[in-house]
């Protein structure tokens, strides 16, 4: 019998923790059995290799990828790009990309003309002219974030309006059908024109002189957004068909689709409310989004993240930018791993949408940390915001509950920093008090001393995840949020992914840290045996994260992104579009 001894509660944690943390816990006591978190380990690692061996250096490789890929030359300015990248030693796969091409794909079938003149009718845009920036910075977080990101590009950008989101939720929200018929139309009408004809420069556009002849794009406010944007997903998925949900005062019990064996293995899929109706009414920002504001017709609107069935363009989110913030942790990346914890940390305040004494149960947030409170889950009256599956029924999460709650109780520290609800009402949280106690605020590095970071949606995407990725920590990820960086990131390799309703949670976190054995508890001096773990597997998850963010997801990844992402934005909005492009390696061939 093999026993490692590898985590010591760091006096640093202790004097953060909520719950009080064993003196020890050990972990990796007995050889584990076979687990199919190890398949999705061992194919995680082909992805990662694969996707690495696309990886292009030269500028004529980076060109042939692209066109292979996009079925079009490459934007004006290519060449500028690829060498802004290469100066920044980026990490250079086509496939890095995909986001730019699924979001600007619909907007060549819209009139070029009337993208340039909606961006000009929004609020809250950055005007690019004649290589400069022209917005000035003012109170506006957000804007003055993008500001600066765009500022740091601007000699090489065209003239451009760039409007961008204030949100959390995301915008804009076009029907099926409308969708589905412009990426028809731009996907026939997609050529690469013979080099000798094409245009290479973009065309110098009187952009504040052109008469506007289109209509002020218009925003719709109506609720249920369920009813709004499930018209957004295609009509042979399930989600267009089940209208939104009436009862909401259930806790949640998930069926588990897209898994293998419970476990997350299409991570696409698991994200898509397309295909699980159920998220419309597990989900905060489904069934309450705390503020909308929607367009149903097709308009440029920059955001930081969006549901599948959003038609908004994303951008490196301002929380990632951010220099100094709460999430922004420098080079702080906590202690060593075999100085960590063996813990759950997860602090936050009670947001996600507007939760109502009507709703709350069905929330996303308030359901991770009920999950994760063992006194609830010990409770004679049932946990409000779940059900818990018949122990015999689920294989990887074993034992009752009472044996659950002492396993909860020896790895969770998990609690909301404060209770939001609904605003405007006197008394307005006092659905959620009697089942949620607050708890300190324990700064993101000091977080980093325990292995195990969940990270929950709120509002919107949940801007830890970087810092997150950053620490020598595992992050465990459930969202329905696409961002940016998503087709740099490989689950199971860079992070652990969790499906939205949560009912792996348990069962990831006895893969990962163990099943206490039958006469070690809590109550036995503090020392806590696990049996079973896979520390190696968390811990190695950890580094890989931790290194890959370190190449692909630094500052001057997310500018380069964003260069590659105003280049084509710019080309879409060009009257001559169709016949322009970056060519000058097919001419130099002759
Ligand atoms: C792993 O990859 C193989 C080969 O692509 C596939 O057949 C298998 O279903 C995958 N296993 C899991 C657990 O995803
Ligand atoms: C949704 O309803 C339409 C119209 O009744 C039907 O044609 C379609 O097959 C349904 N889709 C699904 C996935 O059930
Ligand atoms: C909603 O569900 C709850 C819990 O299952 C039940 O007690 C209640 O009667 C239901 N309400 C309606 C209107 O069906
Ligand atoms: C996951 O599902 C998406 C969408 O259905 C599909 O395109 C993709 O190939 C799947 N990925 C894997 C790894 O099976
Ligand atoms: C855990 O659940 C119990 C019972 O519902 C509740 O009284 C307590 O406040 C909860 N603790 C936290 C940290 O939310």
């Amino acid at each position: 019998m093999v026993s490692c001894v590898v985590s010591v509660a760091s006096s640093l944690y202790h004097l953060w923790a909520h719950t009080p943390v064993p003196s020890k816990i050990v972990v990796g006591v007995g050889s584990p059995r076979h687990h199919p978190i190890d398949d999705l380990i061992a194919n995680a690692t082909t992805t990662l290799h694969s996707l690495l061996s696309k990886q292009t250096t030269t500028l004529t490789d980076s060109a042939s990828a692209y066109r292979e890929r996009r079925g079009r030359h490459p934007p004006p300015g290519f060449d500028v790009w690829h060498s802004f990248a290469s100066a920044h030693d980026a990490v250079l796969v086509e496939d890095f990309f995909d986001r730019i091409y699924d979001d600007l794909g619909p907007f060549w079938s819209v009139p070029a003309k009337q993208i340039r003149q909606q961006a000009r009718q929004l609020p809250n845009r950055i005007v690019v002219r004649n290589r400069k920036v022209r917005t000035r910075k003012g109170d506006r977080k957000r804007l003055d974030q993008w500001i600066d990101m765009v500022q740091k590009i601007q000699d090489k950008l065209p003239d451009l309006d760039l409007p961008l989101n204030m949100l959390d939720e995301p915008r804009v929200a076009v029907s099926w059908e409308d969708i589905s018929s412009y990426t028809e139309t731009a996907a026939a009408a997609r050529q690469q024109q013979p080099a000798h004809e094409v245009v290479k420069d973009f065309a110098s556009l009187d952009i504040d002189s052109e008469t506007i002849e289109h209509d002020e794009p218009t925003f719709s406010h109506e609720s249920p957004y369920w009813d709004l944007v499930r018209a957004g997903c295609a009509r042979d998925a399930p989600s267009p068909n089940i209208s939104v949900p009436t009862n909401l005062s259930r806790p949640v019990n998930s069926p588990t689709p897209f898994t293998y064996e419970g476990f997350v293995s299409n991570w696409t899929r698991a994200k898509d409310p397309c295909l699980q109706p159920e998220l419309a009414s597990s989900h905060g920002a489904l069934i309450a989004p705390l503020s909308q504001s929607t367009s149903q017709t097709l308009i440029p609107m920059f955001s930081s993240s969006k549901f599948s069935m959003n038609n908004d363009i994303l951008l490196p989110a301002f929380a990632y930018w951010q220099s100094k913030s709460d999430y922004a942790t420098g080079n702080s990346h906590g202690p060593t791993w075999d100085k960590k914890i063996t813990r759950v940390v997860w602090r936050g305040i009670s947001s996600g949408g507007g939760n109502t004494p009507e709703n709350w149960r069905q929330f996303h947030r308030h359901r991770f940390v009920e999950l994760m409170n063992a006194s609830a889950v010990r409770s004679v009256s049932a946990p409000q915001t779940f059900h818990l599956p018949p122990y015999r029924s689920r294989v990887y999460t074993p034992h009752n509950h009472f044996e659950l709650s002492r396993w909860i109780d020896a790895i969770s520290d998990v609690a909301f920093t404060e209770l939001q609800c609904t605003i405007g009402s006197e008394n307005e949280c006092a659905h959620a008090t009697p089942y949620y106690k607050t708890a300190k605020k324990v700064p993101m590095n000091k977080q980093f001393a325990a292995k195990y970071l969940p990270d929950i949606d709120g509002n919107g995407f949940s801007g830890r995840y970087l810092a997150f990725l950053r620490s020598t920590s595992v992050p465990i990820k459930a969202t329905l949020f696409a961002e940016w960086h998503d087709s740099r990131l490989v689950p199971w390799y860079h992070f652990v992914p969790m499906q939205n309703s949560f009912v792996d949670l348990y069962g990831i976190l006895a893969y990962f840290v163990g099943w206490m054995g039958k006469d070690d508890g809590v109550d036995n001096g503090g020392v806590v045996i696990m049996e079973g773990g896979h520390d190696e597997q968390a811990r190695r998850i950890a580094m890989q994260g931790k290194q890959w963010a370190e190449k692909v997801l630094r500052r001057e990844d997310m500018l380069v992104y964003l260069l590659r992402l105003l280049l084509e934005y710019r080309r879409v909005c060009e009257d001559g579009r169709d016949v322009m492009g970056w060519v000058d390696d097919l001419l130099e061939k002759g």
